[in-house]
């Protein structure tokens, strides 16, 4: 126990506290699984399995079906009634469905209840909260795509209806009217199939009927159990404890619940956050397999665990589904507690195949705890089609500002603005590259944000400049529980002005976290995401300057004294929503006000915001970063980062980073190493270490160490033109940046569950880290027959399959496929910034038949002006023996200064990879009118031979052409 945080007369509370911090401040067990619901501890997870096991009995009639003369058909919305029979009188309740066709080619089926929605129904225990199923998911969410097909065509039978859409016509939705049922075809053949296994489930609405137990008389026959209906385990409708509280549910039972099949595909992948391998594994058992569902319920997970379905601090619920050749894709658009069931089924088409030509359907059960059904289909046919359809509703990633993808450093915490300046000055003299220091809590006064501690950091505005001498960023972290104290004007203004989260009872909720009592401010209301932007101008948040940025961390949120670590489920939001509708998206609203405040701190100066959220919903992607939170200084840790943040990317939310070095524990030498070498392929790069631990700066760790971590960052900034324009394209179609193999080979069965492998964008880099204690060599998968390259001694590799890469510590196992063209920047700076006027260097990997094509994108790294045509995009090519540069870009109004500025950024080498044995004897190349050097450099064993034109005397902004 570190710190006391209460007062003294809150001695129960303190023990809550206590066993809490211990938890916090131990690092040596394991997650605390009791501290987290199980699916059998989780009603609503445990009525839906339940229901799913009943649905698979022989007799089974699943009690959905479309009434077919409510069904209408207008401009691409199929509308109508879904009828559940509730009972064997053949009682029935109304469920609205909409199944809307988009011009995208996305789908989208959303099922409502309409007494809910008309607000016919009596809540328990005289709440005030709101009667309809949330259905403000999609404000939060969705930020276009929804244009609604305008060629969708409906045909109609007695027992279905087919609508064709697509751009092509190429997709069919049959929807079967009883039992209610959607096909989703593509060229004819069924890809994605809901309500195929009967599991849809929309619990009603319903009184409580209280039980008097009758009286017993002696002689009194046993009473029979009342009947219950199939699936419907009543024990769980109502009050539900857990962990020693009680969740009210006033609205009863609520769950929804939908099979979601996808026939002849083997993998799925998304879903995040869990701490597993990227192609999703089954959870109802077996060898090798989990036993619960996978759990989407941001929480603050203390010591997670790998290999788990286990529930992490965020939540994208999109899956993508792969098999050779074919993507398709589903986004269950839905704010409450959800978990999934994934389970595989092996169908042999012909008996006689012996298995040959079989086939395995993945089927996948979703069910939320409240809310509306709300699924989009995305019909693929490929990975980057998915991720495009799903990124053109929820949104691209930001465009973020360039330092924010070079090297953070970070730990709880910098004690002091000296000790800041301190490890910034040694930075320096160690000639270490990083753009971002980082002030963990304990800057603040007494857990007040927006101050500082007057006794540690007396001088915040001394400690910004002197970073931003070398043009190096402060990031301070300011999390979402305002601390209940008297005279603190932040929290007396929440108060006052009603903008934090209420309880039940619709007063003002108390809980505990870092500054012990605490309130949340409610960023689902308007006027306090407002109050809020107003909190971070200059004039407010003092001592700041415009090189500080914010990390939001605790906002699943973090509730010390709350059910699973988080708030009431019964607590009220903005519009008297329950927390338990909307506890998903909770971390991404604060999030967005926090980058919302940050986009204008000074009027009329606008900028991207950098801000950084453990908790992240789908759509997140829009405002900033994420991290995996707390893990550990340990391999297993260092290993299970790629799968994490792969996984990520291919859910919409590529700018993502695990701690390096990990959080808890103090890392070996060597594992803090390696911890570097993969972090240097994190798409958010940031050291970050627990308050108990020892202080790790790169260059305290001693030779080689540090010298070999040092060459890590390095290469990172070297790579900081590919790495932008990796983020550039990530912000204009979704694409990941880490890009796994089935993504890059969607033919390649092979590549389908490689998730420690990949390219980074469309460089033609492959990376490997090395994530495993002593290994001094990893086996690489190539997937191709092109010619690969050892990024640093340009070593050959070729022929598809494994290949051994030899990996001392020094060494990170790095490839270049042939065919790409690599922007970099050489010259070592002590930041980004300092190297933004730097010359270029092209590394032109050429391919088999000796071409190579490559992108650059270039802006001013800070700004918006991009929007307003200040960038600069080129396509490099190399063919017949000419390296040219055209333009990519589209002309605005700011482009000619953007450019004019850009003037003296020129080219300074290009490095041929490969360079064919014919220019050997060549000492020049023709640069426009001009000539410049050529070197050669032959063949040496098995590496390549290599050439390099040095100062050729191009613009980086300019056409060009070098004729070899
Ligand atoms: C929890 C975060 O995950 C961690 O990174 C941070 O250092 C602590 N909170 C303290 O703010």
């Amino acid at each position: 126990m570190r710190r006391s945080l209460a007062p003294p007369s809150r001695w129960a509370s303190l023990l809550v506290l206590v066993s809490a911090f211990c938890c916090l401040f131990l690092s040596t067990a394991a997650v605390k699984h009791e501290n987290f619901k199980t699916c059998d501890q989780a009603g609503f997870c445990k009525r839906n399995r339940a229901y799913a096991d009943a649905a698979g009995v022989s007799g089974w009639e699943a009690p959905f079906r479309i009434a077919a003369e409510s069904l209408t058909w207008k401009d691409g919305l199929l509308q109508g009634t879904i009828l559940k029979t509730i009972n064997k009188n053949g009682e029935t309740v109304r469920l609205p469905v909409t199944i809307t066709f988009l011009q995208s080619g996305s789908a989208r089926v959303t099922i409502d209840e309409e007494r809910r929605q008309k607000g016919e129904i009596e809540l328990r225990h005289n709440s005030i909260a709101r009667k309809e199923r949330y259905n403000e998911a999609e404000s939060w969410t969705i930020v276009g795509g929804l244009d609604v097909s305008k060629t969708a065509t409906e045909s109609r039978e007695a027992t279905r209806s087919t609508v064709t859409y697509g751009s092509e016509g190429q997709f069919q939705a049959v929807i079967t009217f009883a039992p209610f049922s959607v096909d989703f075809k593509r060229d004819g053949a069924t890809q994605i199939k809901l309500n195929d296994r009967g599991l849809l489930n929309v619990e009603h609405w319903r009184p409580k009927i209280e039980k008097v137990e009758p009286e017993k008389k002696e002689g009194d026959e046993e009473t029979p159990a009342p009947e219950v209906e199939a699936g419907e385990d009543e024990s769980t409708w109502w009050d539900e404890p857990f962990g020693g509280q009680t969740d009210s549910k006033p609205k009863g039972p609520e769950s929804v619940s939908l099979d979601i099949t996808f026939p002849g595909y083997e993998h799925v992948y998304g879903i995040p956050e869990h701490a597993g391998p990227l192609s999703l594994k089954q959870t109802r058992g077996g060898d090798g397999n989990h036993n619960d569902p996978y759990r989407l319920y941001n929480a603050d997970v203390f010591e997670y665990i790998m290999d788990s379905p286990m529930t992490l601090y965020g939540s994208i619920p999109f899956m993508q589904a792969h098999k050779k050749d074919s993507t398709v894709g589903v986004f269950w658009l839905n704010a409450a507690e959800t978990w999934i069931d994934i389970t595989k089924q092996k169908e042999a088409h012909n008996p006689l195949s012996l298995g040959i030509g079989s086939k395995t359907d993945t089927h996948t059960h979703w069910f939320s705890e409240s809310g509306m059904i709300d699924v989009f289909v995305f019909l693929g046919p490929t990975p980057s089609d998915v991720t495009k359809a799903y990124g053109e509703l929820t949104g691209y990633t930001q465009l973020p500002p360039e330092f924010s993808i070079a090297y953070h450093q970070c730990r709880w915490n910098y004690n002091s603005d000296e000790d800041v300046k301190d490890v910034d000055r040694k930075m320096s003299k160690h000639q270490i590259p990083y753009d971002v220091i980082w002030l963990d809590i304990e800057y603040t006064d007494d857990k007040q944000y927006f101050t500082w501690d007057p006794l540690t950091f007396p001088d915040p505005i001394g400690m910004l400049k002197q970073l931003d001498e070398s043009d190096r960023k402060l990031v301070a972290i300011i999390d979402p529980h305002i601390k209940n104290k008297a005279g603190y004007p932040v929290v007396e203004e929440l108060k006052q002005k009603n903008f934090g989260v209420n309880n039940k009872d619709g007063n003002l909720y108390e809980g505990w976290c870092w500054p012990g009592s605490s309130h949340w401010i409610d960023c689902f209301n308007p006027a306090a995401i407002k109050w809020w932007i107003g909190l971070f101008k200059y004039s407010a948040f003092k001592g700041t300057m415009a090189n500080l940025f914010i990390w939001n961390d605790m906002n699943e949120p973090s509730v010390f004294n709350g059910p699973e670590t988080t708030m009431p489920k019964d607590n009220l939001h903005h519009g008297n929503w329950e927390h338990r509708d909307l506890h998903n998206i909770n971390g991404l609203t604060f999030h967005n006000a926090t980058y919302q405040a940050m986009l204008e701190r000074e009027k009329g100066v606008l900028r991207r915001p950098f801000v950084l959220t453990r908790s992240f919903y789908a759509g997140s992607q829009r405002v900033g970063a994420m991290w995996t939170g707390d893990n550990q200084a340990s391999w297993d840790h260092l290993a299970a980062g790629f799968p994490m943040i792969i996984n990520n990317g291919i859910a919409g939310y590529p700018f993502a980073g695990a701690d390096v070095g990990g959080f808890f524990g103090n890392p070996e030498k060597d594992l803090l190493t390696r911890w570097y070498q993969a972090g240097a392929f994190y798409p958010f790069f940031r050291g970050h270490a627990h308050i108990d631990t020892r202080r790790r700066e790169p260059y305290l760790v001693g030779d080689p160490y540090t010298g070999i971590i040092t060459r890590a960052l390095r290469l990172r900034y070297s790579l900081m033109p590919a790495w932008y324009t990796a983020f550039h394209e990530a912000s204009v179609n979704g694409t990941p940046i880490l890009r796994p193999h089935y993504f890059m080979y969607p033919g390649d069965e092979a590549g389908f569950a490689v998730d420690d492998q990949f390219f980074v964008g469309s460089t033609g880099l492959l990376a490997k880290p090395v994530v495993k204690e002593g290994a001094d060599s990893v086996v690489i998968y190539i997937a191709d027959e092109e010619q690969y390259y050892d990024y640093f001694d340009f070593k050959k590799y070729s022929g598809k399959g494994s290949q051994t890469i030899s990996a001392p510590l020094e060494k990170i196992p790095l490839l270049m496929q042939g065919g790409h063209i690599i922007p970099r920047k050489d010259r070592p700076r002590r930041s980004s910034g300092l190297m933004k006027w730097d010359p270029y260097t092209l590394v032109v990997v050429l391919s088999k038949e000796s071409t190579a094509q490559g992108e650059i994108y270039v802006d001013d790294g800070d700004s918006f002006d991009y929007e307003a045509g200040a960038y600069i995009k080129r396509a490099f090519d190399f063919k017949d023996g000419v390296l040219s540069s055209a333009n990519l870009g589209t002309k605005g109004k700011m482009t000619d200064k953007y450019i004019k500025s850009m003037k003296a950024v020129g080219v300074e080498r290009i490095i041929v990879v490969g360079a064919p044995k014919s220019w050997e004897t060549k000492k020049t190349v023709k640069v426009g009118k001009g000539e410049a050097q050529l070197e050669f450099h032959a063949e040496e064993g098995n590496k390549a031979a290599w050439a390099v034109v040095k100062n050729p005397a191009i613009n980086i902004a300019e056409d060009w052409k070098i004729e070899f």
